[in-house]
C-alpha cells in the first residue's frame, strides 16, 4: 500500500557506448576518471524506473523487474537514494521498480541507463529540480558512465579537475549523424568481472600510462569526427581505442580476458569486411559482445552478416538515442 504522502516520477534513460573509453579511475569514491570519454546514447536499448518515495516506507525496496534482484545491486540503489535524500534534504524511503527493454541477461552494460534513469526519477520524485549538469554529475556518483546516459545524442564526459567539474554534455544532437551500433550478441551470462572491478583492477596494468596517453590523444580525433561526420577517421581510433582498453585488462592483475572465440571470429569478419570494402569497425565493452559500428546505408547489409555468424544469438540495433526524459508512466507503483 502507497500512502497519500507519497510522490511518484518516472524516467527513461539510454544505454550509451563509449568511443573513447572510461577505464581506470583517480578517485573511486567519486568515480572521476583517468581521462574524458565519448559515446553515443543507444536508441533501443533503455532503462525505465519508477521512484515512489513513501513515508510509510522504513526501508527501501528494489525490483529489477524480469530478472533477480541481487541484495548487492539493491544496496547500491539505496546507496544512490541517500545522496538524492541528502541534496533534497529528505530521509523518506523509497520503492524503485526498474525494467530494461533489453532482453535481460543480454550481457548489455545497463549500469548506464539503470543509474542515470534512477537519478532522475528519484530527484523528480524527491522535488529536486536540477540542471543537466548537476542530473550528470549525480548519476556518475552512482556509475561513471551514467553521466554520459544524461544528454542526447553524442556526448563528451570530461574528467573534470573535482566532482563538480566532471559531468557529460552533448557535443551533438541524435539527427547529426546517422551512426548505427549493432550489437551481436554472443553471450548472454552475467560477466566474471563486473566493469566496476575492471576499473579498480586497472590502475595495476603495465600499459595503463601509454593507454591513458593514446586515449587523451583520441579524444580531440574522436571528437572532430564525429562533429565532421568522417566515419573512416572515427571508426579507426574507436577500433584502437577498443583494443588499448582491453589491453589494459588483459594486463590488469589478476588479468581480466572479456573475450570468448566468437568475439575474436566478429572482430575477425569485420575486418575482413572492412578490406572487401563494407565500412564498418568495433568496439567492444567490458564483456563478450560486440558493437559493429556503421553508417545508415550499410546498417541492413552487415546486420544480416552477424546474424549469419556462428554463436551470434541476436543483433540489437540501434540509432543515437535521446537524452534522459521523464515519463508519465508508472511501473507497477500505484
Ligand atoms: C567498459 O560505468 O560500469 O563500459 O563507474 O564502476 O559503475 P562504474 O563503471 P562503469 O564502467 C563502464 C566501462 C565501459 C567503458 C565506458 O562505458 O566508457
Amino acid at each position: 500500500m502507497t500512502s497519500p504522502a507519497a510522490r511518484t516520477a518516472t524516467a527513461r534513460s539510454c544505454a550509451n557506448i563509449a568511443f573513447i573509453k572510461y577505464w581506470g579511475r583517480r578517485d573511486h569514491a567519486l568515480r572521476l576518471p583517468l581521462n574524458g570519454s565519448i559515446s553515443m546514447n543507444l536508441d533501443s536499448a533503455t532503462t525505465t524506473t519508477t521512484v515512489a518515495f513513501d513515508s510509510a516506507l522504513d526501508a527501501d525496496q528494489v525490483t529489477i523487474l524480469d530478472t533477480e534482484t541481487t541484495e548487492k545491486a539493491a544496496r547500491r540503489v539505496s546507496e544512490h537514494l541517500d545522496r538524492v535524500r541528502a541534496q533534497a534534504g529528505i530521509a523518506t524511503r523509497a520503492r524503485v521498480v526498474s525494467r530494461n527493454s533489453f532482453p535481460m541477461g543480454a550481457g548489455i552494460a545497463s549500469s548506464a541507463s539503470a543509474f542515470a534513469a534512477l537519478t532522475a526519477a528519484a530527484c523528480a520524485a524527491a522535488g529536486l529540480r536540477l540542471s543537466e549538469r548537476a542530473l550528470s554529475i549525480l548519476a556518475r556518483l552512482g556509475s561513471g558512465s551514467a553521466c554520459r546516459s544524461i544528454p542526447a545524442g553524442f556526448v563528451e564526459w570530461h574528467a573534470g579537475e573535482d566532482s563538480e567539474s566532471s559531468y557529460a554534455e552533448m557535443i551533438a544532437p541524435p539527427e547529426h549523424w546517422d551512426l548505427r551500433d549493432l550489437i551481436a550478441i554472443v553471450e548472454t551470462a552475467h560477466k566474471e568481472v563486473g566493469s566496476s572491478k575492471g576499473q579498480e583492477l586497472a590502475g595495476a596494468s603495465p600499459f595503463g600510462a601509454a593507454r591513458l596517453a593514446a586515449a587523451e590523444r583520441g579524444l580531440p580525433i574522436v571528437r572532430r569526427a564525429i562533429l565532421e561526420r568522417d566515419f573512416k577517421t572515427f571508426g579507426e581510433e574507436t577500433e584502437q581505442e577498443a583494443i588499448r582498453m582491453h589491453a589494459v585488462a588483459l594486463t590488469s592483475r589478476p588479468s581480466v580476458l572479456y573475450w570468448s572465440p566468437a568475439t575474436v571470429r566478429i572482430m575477425h569478419a569485420v575486418r575482413a569486411w572492412r578490406a572487401d570494402g563494407l565500412p564498418a569497425y568495433f568496439t567492444i565493452d567490458a564483456g563478450a559482445n560486440v558493437h559493429v559500428l556503421c553508417q545508415g546505408a550499410d546498417a541492413d547489409t552487415l546486420a544480416a552478416r552477424l546474424r549469419h555468424l556462428e554463436d551470434v544469438q541476436a543483433v540489437l540495433c540501434n540509432r543515437p538515442g535521446p537524452a534522459t526524459w521523464l515519463i508519465d508512466e508508472h511501473l507497477g507503483i500505484d
